[in-house]
């Protein structure tokens, strides 16, 4: 079984947050780090999962209604006296820079199916090329579109179809969003593993309202490479490596 971290140490650290990165990348035997990329109002790449800052920074209101310099201005609560500032997808990039040029996997998420970005395709893809990145990064969305886009703009794109079931995503595979990977839920393989065999199946948990497992207790890793999955996104990789 592959480990990823999702959001990086999301359990113990502020998820999407340079420490929380910089203490998943401290973890040997990581297949990569997830995280979740939004747009500001002035367009610029920032790392953060909702649509809105509300529940992760001390703001309120959209991520599209902040300029960069105006969302830098909000804090994320990083415990005692310690807080953290939403980072852009430029600096996850730097901090990441030894380990994605030494073979770990970034798994970039456009959060762009509830709202539709647009040019966040071509500013995504135009900076991982422009670093270099472009053989270490998986690109994945909920929106089958954006992937039809992303495979456009880089025929060679690792891209994974995010979705609830895995039937959904083969589904959208096979209608030819350019996907060859899958990323369903974890409770959502209505497959047999043998139809699986043949494909990465990175499964993902619940966010933080529910996580996968309350800290303290641990997945049966085995069972769900039983289902046919191949990688985990997990808030807590550190309790598994
Ligand atoms: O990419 C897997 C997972 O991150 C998708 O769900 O809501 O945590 O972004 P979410
Ligand atoms: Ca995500």
């Amino acid at each position: 079984m592959k480990i990823w971290a999702h959001r990086g140490c999301s359990q113990m650290y502020p998820e999407n947050t340079l420490l929380s990165f910089e203490k998943a990348a401290a973890l040997s035997g990581l297949e990569g780090i997830e995280l979740d990329i939004q747009l500001t109002k002035d367009g610029e790449m920032v790392v953060i999962h909702d649509e809105r800052v509300d529940r992760t920074t001390d703001g309120c209101g959209f991520v599209r209604n902040f300029t960069l310099e105006e969302i830098k201005k909000l804090s994320i609560y990083a415990g005692g006296n310690e807080t953290q500032k939403i980072p852009t997808i430029e600096e996850v990039l730097d901090l990441l820079d030894d380990r994605l040029r030494a073979g770990m996997k970034l798994n970039i998420e456009l959060k762009n199916s509830s709202y539709p970005y647009p040019g966040m395709e071509e500013k995504i893809v135009e900076l991982v090329h422009k670093r270099g990145f472009e053989k270490v990064v998986v690109y994945s969305t909920f929106y089958a579109k954006s992937l039809e886009k992303l495979k456009g703009l880089d025929p060679e794109a690792e891209l994974g179809m995010l979705d609830g079931k895995v039937s959904d995503c083969l589904y959208k595979l096979q209608g030819g969003c350019g996907a060859k990977v899958m990323h369903p839920y974890w409770q959502g393989i209505d497959l047999p593993a043998e139809e699986l065999r043949e494909y990465t199946v990175r499964a993902w948990f619940s966010g933080h309202l529910y996580p996968e497992k309350p800290t303290g207790t641990k997945l049966d890793l085995h069972a769900l490479e039983v289902k046919g999955i191949t990688d985990v996104f997990l808030n807590e990789p550190e309790r598994y490596l």
